[in-house]
């Protein structure tokens, strides 16, 4: 018989040895996923362990000790304080990006009536959480990953929003009719060769290339999508975009040469470099 709290212990020190972030977090994370408890639970339990759950736990750590990401062994990853369904196929959904919700918040309140397009919406949390916190918004999300797709509609289907957005498969705004949108969000791959150079291997070798890399200046995608807005978004309507702060400058000098856009807002992420950009179409 292995207890829990040993067991436990065995793999927390396992973890440290692999040079693992927080190898505590991740311990507790996979053994509440195996078992079916939650953290606490598992840290007041005195269980002992059967032979498949320890067969199960030892695997989740063997990968979690080679670098796959945690959210990518138990399934879910939290974004705006909900669980999201995430595998191989999507980014994992990053508390920065948290940022453009807020951002919504500023502008928006939960009387606003509006449709709007996500672009890149991988799992589908940016749209999902809007239509969750903007009861009278519908929208679209548009990703070219059809696999990506699948677990965004996974993830509607979780939080019963599927009457109020749908998703598309289609290479940025190229298919979308003139004059369809009141607001365009978009958290495009806007990694560069440098910037990629700089992320972790955990980063690198297990989330989806495409949902990271932006072209060989990083942003020839966001740039793509700034071209088309102001032809999708009614007069009026706002368009948010993340992107690495270095990009900040190149974009702000194209969206003041559109000369259709008007009142540029930075946001900054929680480590204080700018993070969001917003704009409204004149
Ligand atoms: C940085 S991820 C963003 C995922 C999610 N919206 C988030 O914020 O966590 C970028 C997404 O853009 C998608 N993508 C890449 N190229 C695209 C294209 N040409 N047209 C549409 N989507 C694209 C990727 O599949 C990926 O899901």
């Amino acid at each position: 018989m292995v207890s829990l709290h040993d067991f436990l212990k065995f793999c927390k020190e396992y973890l440290r040895s692999k040079g693992i972030d927080s190898p505590e977090l991740s311990t507790e994370a996979i053994f509440a996923h195996v078992l079916g408890k939650t953290r606490l639970e598992v840290l007041l339990s005195r269980q002992d362990l059967s032979k498949d759950q320890i067969l199960k736990i030892q695997r989740l750590i063997q990968r979690r000790g080679k670098g796959e990401p945690l959210a990518y062994l138990i399934g879910v990853k939290e974004f705006y304080g909900r669980d999201f369904i995430v595998n191989k196929d999507v980014l994992i959904p990053r508390p920065c990006t948290e940022i453009l919700i807020d951002m919504c918040k500023s502008f928006y309140s939960k009387d606003n009536t509006l449709f709007f397009f996500d672009i890149g919406t991988g799992s589908g949390n940016i749209a999902i959480t809007l239509t969750l916190e903007f009861p009278n918004f519908r929208g679209i999300g548009i990703d070219i990953s059809g696999p990506a797709l699948d677990i965004a509609r996974l993830n509607a289907k979780r939080y019963e929003v599927n009457d109020r957005l749908s998703f598309v498969q289609t290479d940025l705004l190229s298919s979308i009719q003139a004059n369809t949108a009141d607001l365009i969000v978009t958290n495009p791959p806007y990694l560069s060769p440098k910037l990629l150079n700089g992320a972790s291997p955990e980063v690198i070798n297990f989330e989806p290339m495409n949902a990271l890399f932006g072209g060989p200046c990083g942003t020839e995608l966001a740039v793509n999508i700034l071209l088309h807005s102001p032809y999708v978004l009614r007069p009026g309507g706002r368009f948010l975009m993340e992107l690495d702060s270095s990009q900040f400058p190149e974009i702000i000098e194209l969206i003041e040469s559109q000369g259709c856009w008007k009142d540029i807002k930075l946001a900054k992420d929680y480590e204080g470099h700018d993070r969001i950009i917003c704009v409204e179409k004149v």
